[in-house]
C-alpha cells in the first residue's frame, strides 16, 4: 500500500516512499494508476532522474506525443518538452511562456493528451527564499458535479470548437513565439469536443472546456457561445475546485488532462530561473 497525503482541495495528492529511477514492480505502478485516478493529479517528492528515466517511468503508461513545438524540446528527446525562462547563448531553451491561461494539454487535437508527467529541475525563490511560478490545478469533474441538474442536461449533448491558434498566440511575451508554420498549423486544425467529458478510465463526468483553446460552441450565435462559455470558464476554475502546486526541485508531478485544466504562475523573472520538463502522454477522441 503507498503512502498518500491528500491536499484539502477535490484534486491533489503527495505519493511519499516511491523513487521513480527505480524499476518499479506491476503492483506498484498499477497502484500509481489508480491514485492518479483518484486524485487527479498526483506528485512525488525529492525524485533524481534523468531524461531517460523520465521517459521510461512515463511510457509505462502509453506512447508519448512529440509536441508540435519542436524547438522546444529537450535536445535529442523529443517527447520532452521544455518549459523554462532560461537563455542559453542569448536563446531560449524551451518554451517561455507555457501556459499562462487555463488550459488542458493538446485539447486542441483530435485525441487530446491523457496525462502529462513534469518535473521540477530548477525552481525560481522569491527574495525570502520562498518558492515562486506555482501551478494552478482545477478538477473539471468537481465543477460537473457541482453544477445544478438542468445544468448538466443543457450541457449533455454540446460540443465546442478547440483551436490551437486561440491558445498559441494568446499570451506572446515580448514576441517570444514565431507565427505558426505551415506544417504547424495542418497538423493544428480546429477540432470539435464534447463539452461534457466521460473520463476514459474512470468513466466519471467532467467539464472539458477552457479559457485557453475553447473557441465556440457548436450552433450557437456568437453571443450566446460567448456567455455559456464565459460562464463555464468562470465555473470550472472557482477557488474550491483548485489545488495550488507550490515547486521545489525534484518534485515529479502528474496531471490528467481529461478531467483537469491547469494555469502557470509567472510572478518571477530572470534571473530567477525556472527549467521544468514534460513528458505528454497520447489520448483518445473524447467521448
Ligand atoms: C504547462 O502548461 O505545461 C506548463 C505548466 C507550468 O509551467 O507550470
Amino acid at each position: 500500500m503507498l503512502q498518500v497525503k491528500r491536499s484539502s482541495a477535490p484534486l491533489g495528492a503527495e505519493i511519499l516512499g516511491v523513487d521513480l529511477s527505480r524499476d518499479l514492480d506491476d503492483a506498484v505502478f498499477r497502484e500509481i494508476v489508480d491514485r492518479f485516478h483518484e486524485h487527479e493529479v498526483v506528485f512525488f517528492r525529492n525524485q533524481q532522474l534523468t531524461p531517460e528515466q523520465h521517459v521510461a517511468f512515463s511510457r509505462r503508461f502509453g506512447e508519448l506525443e512529440h509536441h508540435v513545438r519542436k524547438d522546444c524540446c529537450r535536445p535529442g528527446f523529443p517527447e520532452l518538452f521544455v518549459v523554462s525562462n532560461v537563455l542559453e547563448n542569448g536563446k531560449p531553451i524551451g518554451s517561455q511562456d507555457a501556459g499562462l491561461f487555463w488550459h488542458s494539454d493538446l485539447c486542441y487535437l483530435k485525441e487530446p493528451s491523457r496525462a502529462s508527467l513534469f518535473y521540477a529541475r530548477e525552481v525560481p525563490l522569491d527574495a525570502k527564499g520562498k518558492p515562486v511560478g506555482d501551478t494552478m490545478f482545477a478538477s473539471g469533474s468537481a465543477a460537473y458535479a457541482a453544477l445544478p441538474e438542468p445544468e448538466k442536461r443543457k450541457l449533455a449533448n454540446l460540443k465546442a470548437v478547440n483551436s490551437y491558434a486561440k491558445g498559441y498566440y494568446r499570451d506572446r511575451n515580448s514576441g517570444a513565439r514565431k507565427p505558426l508554420t505551415e506544417e504547424q498549423k495542418k497538423r493544428t486544425p480546429d477540432v470539435e469536443h464534447p463539452i461534457v467529458r466521460t473520463h476514459p478510465f474512470t468513466g466519471k463526468k467532467s467539464l472539458f472546456v477552457n479559457e485557453g483553446y475553447t473557441s465556440s460552441v457548436v450552433g450557437m450565435s456568437e453571443r450566446e457561445s460567448d456567455a455559456l462559455l464565459a460562464r463555464l470558464f468562470e465555473h470550472c476554475t472557482r477557488p474550491e475546485f483548485v489545488y495550488r502546486h507550490q515547486w521545489r526541485v525534484g518534485d515529479f508531478l502528474m496531471w490528467d488532462n481529461c478531467s483537469t485544466q491547469h494555469r502557470a504562475v509567472m510572478d518571477y523573472a530572470l534571473p530567477q530561473r525556472r527549467l521544468m520538463e514534460r513528458a505528454t502522454l497520447c489520448g483518445t477522441a473524447p467521448i
